[in-house]
């Protein structure tokens, strides 16, 4: 099966709807997501309306979590004022059916790492790192959380992360996301420019800080 992986939207319509449309051009036959699909910008209702009409199936991540309960420990000022913003703006008692995992055919999708949506994996981890964190042995588990894209083959399988849609921070502000074709094991990354202009406009709009608009013209 041709998966398209996406993670960390963060309320960005203009880049998850870009990334949307080269979905449906590339052929995937399933879209999962790996949390964060509100927080930092301003189309949460927007962002959850497009997943649901296409049936994606997503984990809960951190801010999606911090929007549903109003726990922004831990937040940076701009992270927290955008989920305060969130909780204004959005029905977030949608989010509480987010799981925080899902397993299928020996792979394993979720937010930040096998043991916790909280913790970050960055694509410099140590393999023996992984492997110690794996609570079995997967073809393939797939994480969010660092908006940054990664592959690692470990013993206790492959680890991905697609990067992000919505604030990609790897220097790069294109939309970030990845296809997995799961029968023959094989992954792709893919880029994709977006109307960035758009997001920073309606953020600007919305009253979010200018900081978390000017992040997304340096994808940082
Ligand atoms: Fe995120």
């Amino acid at each position: 099966m041709l998966l398209a992986l996406i993670s960390d939207i963060h309320s960005n319509l203009p880049a998850l709807r870009a990334v949307l449309e080269k979905i449906d051009e590339l052929g995937a036959e399933k879209i999962i997501c790996c949390g964060d699909i509100v927080g930092y910008n301003s189309f949460p209702s927007e962002c959850f309306y497009e997943l649901s009409k296409r049936d994606v199936e997503s984990v809960m991540g951190n801010h999606d979590y911090a929007a549903l309960t109003g726990d922004t420990k831990g937040f940076n000022k701009y992270a927290a004022e955008a989920i305060e913003w969130t909780r204004k703006n959005f029905d977030t008692k949608k989010l509480s059916s987010l799981p925080i995992r899902i397993e299928k055919d020996n792979m394993l999708f979720t937010h930040g790492s096998p043991r916790s949506i909280f913790e970050y994996i960055f694509p410099d981890a140590p393999t023996y790192f992984l492997e110690s964190i794996a609570d079995k042995e997967r073809d393939f588990t797939v994480l969010g959380h660092t908006h940054i894209p990664m592959m690692v083959e470990t013993k206790k399988g492959t680890y991905i992360n697609p990067g992000s849609v919505g604030q990609p921070r790897d220097g790069d502000p294109r939309s970030s996301f990845a296809l997995l074709d799961s029968g023959r094991k094989k992954v792709s990354f893919q880029r994709l420019e977006y109307d960035v202009e758009e997001t920073a406009r309606a953020n600007r709009k919305a009253g979010l800080p200018d900081f978390l608009s000017e992040r997304l013209y340096m994808g940082v």
